[in-house]
């Protein structure tokens, strides 16, 4: 048996040995293994500690009181909030895992987290922790913002190999299909998964995949596309593993770590031939025969290529595991925006006037509704833009990934046939406005709701003036650009508008007077 070189690590070497022994004689069971909870004490960047006794360490006991519960009573098994003012404000999120038993498992399990974090990390700001069934946040920064939701995540990797390339490759299919499953589940963005693997130690694989159930389906894919895409670097040869972040994670195992039936079924994972080989013909046993022998030959030579390889892999590659949680953010492009006009068309029976929400600046818009059920504020813009198609589309892409709770999500954009149209979600309380200036209506604003929409919409125009990639200037805010949502949370719709399509708008020092 080759042994490892240059490497001078116990560790490492342990690891090599692992693998080689694990080529030749099947897999070991290793100690490392770390059962749940997985916890990442204050993640970059640290937002440093608080004190026994503290506001803040009570605003976290206010939120342990109420977000276990919430979570629990939300069909999504999902919760946010805040507790507290500046300084000493605590955002917390919960999400239970989508096969939860019931509500009070659920509810359970976050009570748990939130003891489970006191432990694993006392006295930190910023906690997050994941336990089999739940995952907790609390941090005093408002992590809801898009800049943070691919950016820590938690790696945890069975120290267990089986080191075929055809496990892995069998694990890459399942875990795709299962995020697949999880990305079309809009209630929940949860999928599970299992598939037969030709292996008489490891007959099946089990896979789970999951977002936070408030990110749409792009969002939820591309989280997971990040994390997946991972495989390759992090989980070559591993029996198990996962990676786990705040708003989308994946795990496999080859036990069955979930109850119930698994909602993707593979059939037996079969290894497709190399491209250059001719196919085989001759029925099942022969073919299996040809590949048993091609294995027999190729085996111990790609057994010690692959040691070796895994040598030099570990040494050079040597970084401690915070280094790997920190993620590349990832690219949205365009076309995962674009909606067809037909799709559209639909959506609003065709801009039907029965359909219409309101008349604004830039044109009409129309409620609609997407295949998947979702509801959509359909905006069909006039012809005012200045700028060309391309220079819009790119100016598209930076606004769709502003993304703050107190703004308006675009959904997609259509540029087709002379269109422009954008296309939001739809808030069902529609805008401030028509219940501001209703005699009727504006009773149902108690000073608690108005302040709660005052300090929303100042969170909004903060996000937009300073902590977004663009900073953006609103120049036309006025109640009826405030939509309010089922829980009269203001969102700040039109923003971006001002900057695309006013071709002088991005300047510093503007004299023309604009907006309202
Ligand atoms: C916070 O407390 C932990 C121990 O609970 C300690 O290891 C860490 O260094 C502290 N961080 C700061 C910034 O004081
Ligand atoms: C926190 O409060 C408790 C009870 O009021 C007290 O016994 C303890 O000494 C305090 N701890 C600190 C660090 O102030
Ligand atoms: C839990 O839900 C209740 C009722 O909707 C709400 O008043 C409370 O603020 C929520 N808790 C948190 C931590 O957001
Ligand atoms: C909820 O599920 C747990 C775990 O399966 C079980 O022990 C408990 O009895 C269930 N509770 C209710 C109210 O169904
Ligand atoms: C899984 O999907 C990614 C990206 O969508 C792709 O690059 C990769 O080849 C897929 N893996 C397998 C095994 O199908």
């Amino acid at each position: 048996m080759a042994k490892p070189h240059r490497c001078f690590s116990p560790h490492l070497a342990g690891v090599a040995a692992t693998f080689l022994i694990s080529v030749l004689h099947g897999p070991l069971a290793a100690a490392d293994d770390e059962p749940p909870p997985w916890p990442i004490c204050g993640p970059y960047p640290p937002s440093g500690n608080y004190t026994q006794n503290s506001t803040y360490r009570a605003n976290i006991d206010l939120l342990s009181a109420t977000l276990p519960r919430n979570a629990s009573l939300s069909p999504a098994l999902y919760a946010t909030g805040d507790v507290g003012d500046v300084p000493d404000i605590v955002y917390g999120q919960a999400l239970c895992r989508g096969d939860v038993a019931n509500a009070s498992a659920c509810e359970a399990c976050v009570a748990a987290a939130f003891r489970g974090a006191r432990r694993a990390c006392p006295l930190y700001k910023d906690v997050i922790i994941f336990y089999d069934l739940c995952q907790l946040r609390f941090s005093n920064r408002n992590f809801f913002l898009d800049d943070d939701y691919l950016v820590t995540t938690y790696t945890l990797l069975r120290s267990r190999v089986v080191g075929t390339p055809a496990f892995d490759a069998a694990v890459g299919l399942l875990l795709n299909a299962t995020a697949d499953h999880a990305v079309e589940d809009s209630s929940r963005r949860f999928g599970t998964g299992e598939e037969g693997f030709d292996d008489r130690r490891n007959p099946k694989i089990y896979a789970l995949a999951q977002c936070a159930p408030e990110k749409t389906a792009d969002v939820c894919r591309s989280c997971l596309n990040v994390i997946i895409g991972q495989l390759p670097n992090s989980f070559r040869g591993r029996t198990g593993g996962g990676m786990f972040g705040v708003w989308c994670n994946f795990r496999y195992e080859v036990y069955p770590f979930f109850p119930g039936r698994p909602l993707v079924q593979l059939p037996r994972f079969v290894e497709r031939p190399p491209a250059s080989a001719p196919p085989v013909t001759g029925g099942e046993e022969k073919k299996r025969n040809s590949a048993g022998k091609v294995l027999a030959i190729l085996m111990p030579t790609i057994a010690v290529i692959l040691a070796i390889a895994v040598v030099y892999f570990f040494c050079w590659r040597k970084r401690r595991p915070e280094e790997d949680a920190y993620l590349p953010y990832d690219i949205q492009h365009i076309d995962s925006l674009l909606l067809d006009l037909a799709t559209l068309r639909i959506a609003t029976d065709d801009f039907d006037n029965s359909k219409m929400l309101g008349k604004g600046g830039f044109g009409m818009v129309y409620k609609g509704v997407l295949p998947d059920g979702e509801e959509i504020a359909v905006k069909r813009l006039g012809q005012t833009s200045r700028q060309g198609i391309g220079e819009l589309k790119s100016e598209l892409v930076l606004v769709a990934k502003l993304h703050h709770k107190n703004l308006v999500r675009l959904v997609g954009v259509c540029l087709e046939e002379q269109e422009k149209i954008l296309v939001y979600e739809y808030m069902p309380n529609r805008s401030l406005d028509m219940i501001l200036f209703d005699s009727e209506k504006n009773k149902e604003l108690d000073w608690g709701k108005r302040f709660k929409i005052i300090n929303g919409i100042a969170r909004g125009l903060q996000y937009l003036h300073e902590d977004s990639q663009l900073k953006i200037v609103h120049r036309d805010l006025k109640a009826s650009n405030i939509l309010l949502d089922v829980d009269y949370n203001p969102k700040i719709s039109d923003f971006g508008l001002a900057k695309i399509f006013g071709g002088d708008q991005s300047e510093d020092v503007t004299r023309r007077i604009a907006g309202t």
